[in-house]
């Protein structure tokens, strides 16, 4: 045990104890309105908040920071943290966008930047990254994620962690990673978010499980359990995934934290009245209650009379929750002893620099080019700097927009919007026109604007607004239709029941297709979005998501040819919204899709066969790659031998690519239903025009284990002898396949 932990825990009453274990938001600071001491200041004042979360402001933390340490006996500080999701004051791309750069080190690079500018506003903690594993694009925190694939996913959560923390999350400029949300938070029922999760063991543990995994691999210092419950159990109440699979298998060994008043939910889940929920949420390792307080009202009398309930299943001994209190309380200050706290309560609060802003501008730039996908191009792209082209639709010049859902500490003013940043790379303003409402119902429109105004409506009738489009259109050589949702279309509490584009932005492509004019549309959403006949109406689709301040101006990169597309889906961009949920990886059927609808077999009947497919992994750019045929440095092997696939990928064409070679398997004969094909492993190479590399991956027995799971409890890793198909390609559907055979 830490020595300053130790001697603190002996020190300290019970209620000084369970203060540390109050997690509080900033909210309206140390003083109300009225200039009263706030409810906060009352609790920092007896010494009963444990860490606080959004406080915006490194003069904020510092007041706060000073009222705990004179509102507690023991000197004992705060920890502050906050939501860095995307980006801090530099707002980044969503994550579901950096995800589709399959780049970690520019992955690490922005998280290492954004934890940086936090640790100088005097924050410890973010409450980053979010690795929730998502197949369904009606969950608007889809936004936030990393994607539907695992591998990919685990890859995105070691990145982020190594950048928020570095090789200590208690160094200079650096901030603790808290793995969220624990866990399948996004698999609820009907993609409603907050609803509940009902899967195989075998789902969790080879799918939703495996990026906390590689985060808690990666050293990542703290963890936000989720609002769902999994297979019945809530998650603040789940005892056997919170203390068992991640403290006892994963090998956790941080902070584990609530989410937003999390305990006090376990009533309205049914598990009983606030104390018995307050005994399950701290016997089952949830460390700290943020926002709730129930821990602080419940647990004095629990400690003092235990628990008796047997209708709730709980039976706990005053002398059992004492024990589980300093269990907690002991985390939370072993966590603040790991951020250096114990022995400087004000480190990173002395005002030490914010990395250079304009280094930010420029890598937020680079990330959103990165991002955006390119998923058709009939050779209209890259356009020519001294082409007419006009800009039509309601994100052409839109700023608070492109910030995306998370950006509590970004500005929309840091935005350059798509004209500028055209007029900026080409040297002439581009026409402009408003095309389309975003939506346009007017109760849509309050939704969309509850946390402020991003969603203005032209009140002039639509045909007037689209012909206004179209003569834009018809004066200029070529028409970029910017579309997609607004920024509170996705993130927290923004399910939607259809993800595909709005229908009066529909209706302004249809009659931007009518001019026969070249159209580029660009996509800028929170989610994948099925685009449905949009597909066939445009020459070219670039898929740009919300990309933050440099959205808009990496997307001018992008169409303009500054920078080569190289973005790849990670995440299936569904055909037509109801065909979701859908993955790449789903699990074989008995009659599986045969790739048009073929009656008694898997698949829509309402589907064309003809209906545009962009698969996970799927990404174009402008140049040319040609696969060379994959070969194995052996066909058969033993489990202990490392297997190497070598082939030659060569760039045809005459721009410079950014190629990611993706490796799939299929196990063809296995002991339970397994995913079609799954993604194995993947590289990225960049390619001078007419430059040929040879690729080679490792391949072990370990990559092909998959677990068969009764139970939690009961589950086991096997693996078979025996074939398994390796399939290589530039996404998961284009690939070659080559057969390995496993002797034992
Ligand atoms: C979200 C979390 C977030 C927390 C604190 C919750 O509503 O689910 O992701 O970290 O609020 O802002």
């Amino acid at each position: 045990m830490h020595d300053r932990v130790k001697d603190l825990m002996s020190r300290m009453t019970l209620a000084e104890k369970i203060g540390q274990l109050n997690l509080l938001p900033a909210g309206e600071g140390l003083v109300t309105g009225a200039k009263q001491p706030s409810t906060l200041a009352g609790r920092l004042d007896g010494g009963q908040v444990g860490a606080i979360f959004g406080t915006k402001s490194l003069a904020t933390a510092r007041a706060m920071q000073e009222r705990a340490l004179a509102g507690s006996r023991l000197n004992i500080p705060l920890f502050f943290a906050e939501d860095v999701i995307h980006g801090h004051r530099t707002v980044f791309p969503l994550n579901i966008a950096l995800a589709c750069s399959w780049d970690m080190d520019l992955i690490q690079a922005t998280s290492a930047f954004a934890g940086a500018e936090a640790a100088a506003e005097g924050l410890h903690q973010a409450y980053a990254p979010m690795i929730d594993i998502c197949r369904d694009p009606r969950w608007g925190r889809v936004a936030e994620g990393p994607g539907e694939d695992p591998l990919l996913a685990s890859r995105i959560a070691a990145a982020a962690t190594r950048g928020f923390q570095g090789a200590d999350p208690g160094g200079p400029g650096r901030v603790a990673a808290c793995l969220k949300h624990f866990v399948a938070y996004g698999a609820p029922e009907s993609g409603r978010d907050y609803d509940n999760v009902s899967l195989s063991w075998e789902d969790l543990l080879s799918v939703y499980l495996p990026p906390f995994a590689a985060g808690v691999a990666a050293g990542a210092a703290s963890v936000m359990v989720a609002f769902n419950a999994v297979n019945k159990l809530p998650m603040h109440a789940n005892a056997p995934l919170v203390e068992g699979w991640l403290r006892g298998q994963s090998g956790f060994d941080g902070l584990v934290v609530s989410d937003y008043t999390g305990v006090a939910e376990l009533v309205a889940h049914g598990l009983g009245p606030a104390p018995v929920v307050v005994a399950r949420a701290l016997h089952a390792g949830i460390d700290m209650d943020m926002v709730g307080e129930d821990y602080l009202r419940e647990l004095p009398a629990l400690a003092r009379d235990g628990l008796a309930a047997s209708d709730a299943g709980l039976d706990l001994s005053a002398a059992q929750i004492v024990q589980l209190i300093d269990r907690a309380c002991y985390r939370v200050l072993t966590f603040k002893a790991r951020l250096g706290l114990l022995d400087d309560p004000f480190r990173g609060m002395k005002g030490d620099p914010a990395p250079p802003r304009q280094k930010g501008r420029k890598l937020a730039r680079k990330a959103a080019a990165r991002s955006a996908v390119l998923l058709k191009n009939d050779g209209v792209l890259p356009l020519s700097r001294d082409i007419d082209v006009a800009l039509i639709g309601p994100f052409s010049a839109d700023r608070a927009n492109m910030l995306g859902t998370w950006a509590v500490s970004g500005r929309a003013e840091d935005v350059v919007p798509l004209n500028e940043a055209v007029a900026a790379l080409t040297g002439q303003a581009p026409a402009v026109a408003w095309g389309a409402n975003i939506v346009d119902e007017d109760w849509l429109v309050q939704r969309l604007n509850v946390h402020g105004v991003t969603v203005t409506q032209d009140p002039r009738p639509e045909d007037e607004v689209i012909a206004e489009a179209v003569e834009a259109a018809l004066a200029a050589a070529v028409v970029s239709a910017a579309v997609g949702e607004a920024t509170e279309h996705a993130g927290e509490s923004s399910s939607r029941l259809s993800p595909d584009l709005p229908a009066p932005q529909r209706r302004l492509i249809a009659a931007l297709a009518a001019t026969g004019r070249p159209l580029v549309v660009v996509v800028f959403a929170g989610r994948p979005l099925a685009l449905g006949p949009i597909v066939g109406e445009a020459d070219a689709v670039l898929y740009a998501w919300h990309g933050g301040i440099g959205g808009p101006e990496g997307v001018a990169d992008s169409l303009f040819g500054a920078a080569s597309p190289a973005g790849r889906l990670a995440v299936t961009l569904p055909a037509q919204p109801g065909e979701v949920p859908l993955s790449y990886a789903s699990d074989t059927t008995g009659r599986p899709f045969p790739g048009r609808f073929a009656k008694f077999r898997t698949g829509w009947l309402d589907m064309p066969d003809d209906a545009p497919r962009f698969p996970f992994g799927f990404g174009l750019g402008y140049g040319q790659v040609s696969y060379g045929p994959p070969r194995l440095s052996k066909a058969r092997a033993k489990a202990a031998q490392t297997v190497k696939l070598r082939l030659t990928i060569e760039n045809t064409g005459n721009c410079e690519v950014i190629e990611t070679v993706q490796l799939y398997a299929s196990d063809p004969v296995a002991r339970a239903t397994r995913p079609g094909r799954w993604l194995i492993d993947f590289q990225q190479v960049t390619l001078a025009p007419g430059e040929s590399r040879e690729v080679g991956f490792a391949i072990t027995a370990g990559q092909f284990a998959y677990p068969i799971a009764p139970s939690l409890e009961a589950a086991e890793w096997v693996r078979d002898p025996g074939l398994i198909q390796l399939h290589i390609g530039p996404n998961s559907r284009d690939t070659q396949m080559v057969d390995l055979t496993w002797q034992d």
